[in-house]
């Protein structure tokens, strides 16, 4: 791991370039920071105009789950680091560049063990030691019940691999059909074939917390550092709404967070930075609950918030630049704007200006050139005097926005 001693100009054959696999709008913001600092910027995604290639060099079009034609595209281009945006990719391809010399961000290994709900909680669990929910792992219908009978009811069935909550149920009581019925749904919603699940003990929550922890260059050793933890709410949905900065819980409730969060990333090593999901239960237990060894949705709130935004902690840590501990210069909160239209194309965001009049809210729109139900279109933030003014703006504003 070296530190880095120059920049260079993009465009040429020396040129130091990334390569981000997803072109979200976390990606997006990925590729703004690279291209600040001179970096030439690639991006790949499933469809064209994804919204990080409004802000590339240049863009592939390729099913990011096909290994051959992810190696096809890296060898191409030979990046300095691929930057994994998100969990759908060939993990296989990803070793096998490794292995040739290639720099897979954080690292594939972490990538790996990440994207599977079952191999993350046995590292997290029993190699880390980690306080987590009760859980219990299945791989067919009779193991499912014994696993939910293990953990006990209400609990949650989630697949092995699958995103932003698809394919979870909730089985409320012991009744075998239930059971038979949510693992059935649950291995239906998954990606892939696996018929693996993982059935988790259902706690009542207090707060969600991400620790954005992030691991760089420092001088001649790599530093883990977390910054100050990010809270969030999803009013009972899988995706974020709001998140916020700082926290306003206890101290000793925040430093386990924070514990947690250098554990995960310590665990998986490389560079970037990891946002670590982490539970406050009503009754007081801080659990990890999942890490996404890459910025996190919930982290955009740190654009408003921190001295360096997460994107701009991510590109400065994979490219081997210092990262100083970025201080919060202002609370602040972020609201996720979804559309439930499906299948509008072009589509407009109305109440701009009305939303755009309150001082210290900011928009950002992705760019998607569809929507589908509850797709994420743009976000809000704000900067506020306190945390709460920061959360009133950005609810304000979003009753002006309508997405049509
Ligand atoms: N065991 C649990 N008990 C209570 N709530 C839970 C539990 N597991 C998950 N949840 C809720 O569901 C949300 C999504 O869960 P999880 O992070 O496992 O799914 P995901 O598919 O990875 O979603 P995302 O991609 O948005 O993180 C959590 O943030 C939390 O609000
Ligand atoms: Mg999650």
């Amino acid at each position: 791991m070296k530190k880095r001693e120059f920049l260079t100009t993009p465009m040429f054959e020396d040129s130091l370039k990334v390569l981000i696999l997803g072109g979200g709008e976390l990606g997006k913001e990925v590729a703004i920071e690279a291209q600040r600092l001179g970096v030439e910027v690639v991006v790949v995604d499933r469809y064209d105009w994804a919204p990080a290639m409004h802000v590339a060099h240049r863009r592939y079009v390729i099913d990011l789950t096909n290994p051959n034609a992810l190696k096809a595209v890296i060898r191409r281009e030979k990046p300095y680091a691929v930057i994994p945006e998100i969990e759908a990719v060939a993990v296989e391809a990803l070793e096998e560049l490794e292995g040739e010399g290639y720099f897979i961000v954080p690292n594939a290994k972490a990538v790996k063990i990440a994207m599977n709900r079952v191999t993350l909680r046995k590292y997290a669990a029993e190699a880390l030691g980690l306080p987590t929910t009760k859980h219990a792992f299945a791989e067919n219908v009779d193991e499912a019940v014994d696993a939910c009978e293990k953990v006990g009811y209400p609990c949650l069935i989630k697949p092995e691999m699958s995103s932003s909550g698809h394919g979870h149920v909730k089985v409320l009581n012991p009744s075998t059909d239930a059971v038979k019925a949510a693992y059935e749904y649950a291995v239906s919603h998954a990606r892939g074939r696996s018929r693996k699940v993982i059935v988790e003990e259902y706690v009542p929550l207090e707060t969600e917390f991400t620790v954005l922890t992030y691991r760089y260059v420092d001088d001649g050793h790599v530093n883990t550092e977390a910054c100050d933890v990010v809270e969030h709410w999803r009013y009972g949905k899988y995706h974020y709404i709001e998140s916020w900065q700082p926290s306003l819980r206890p101290k000793d409730v925040i430093d386990k967070a924070r514990e947690i969060g250098l554990a995960v990333a310590n665990g998986l090593g490389g560079l970037g930075i990891f946002g670590v999901e982490v539970f406050l239960t009503k009754d007081g237990r801080v659990l990890f609950s999942e890490v996404a060894p890459r910025p996190h949705d919930t982290g955009m709130v740190t654009m408003v918030t921190q001295e360096l935004s997460e994107f701009a902690i991510h590109v400065r840590s994979v490219l081997g630049l210092p990262v100083p501990k970025p201080k919060v210069i202002s609370p602040g909160a972020s609201l996720a704007i979804y559309t439930d239209k499906d299948g509008l194309w072009s589509p407009k965001l109305y109440g701009v200006y009305e939303t755009l009049k309150t001082p210290g809210v900011d928009l950002r729109v992705f760019g998607k050139p569809y929507t589908y139900r509850d797709r994420r279109m743009a976000v809000l933030l704000a900067r506020g005097s306190s945390v709460e003014e920061a959360l009133n703006k950005v609810r304000e504003a979003s009753k002006h926005l309508f997405i049509g």
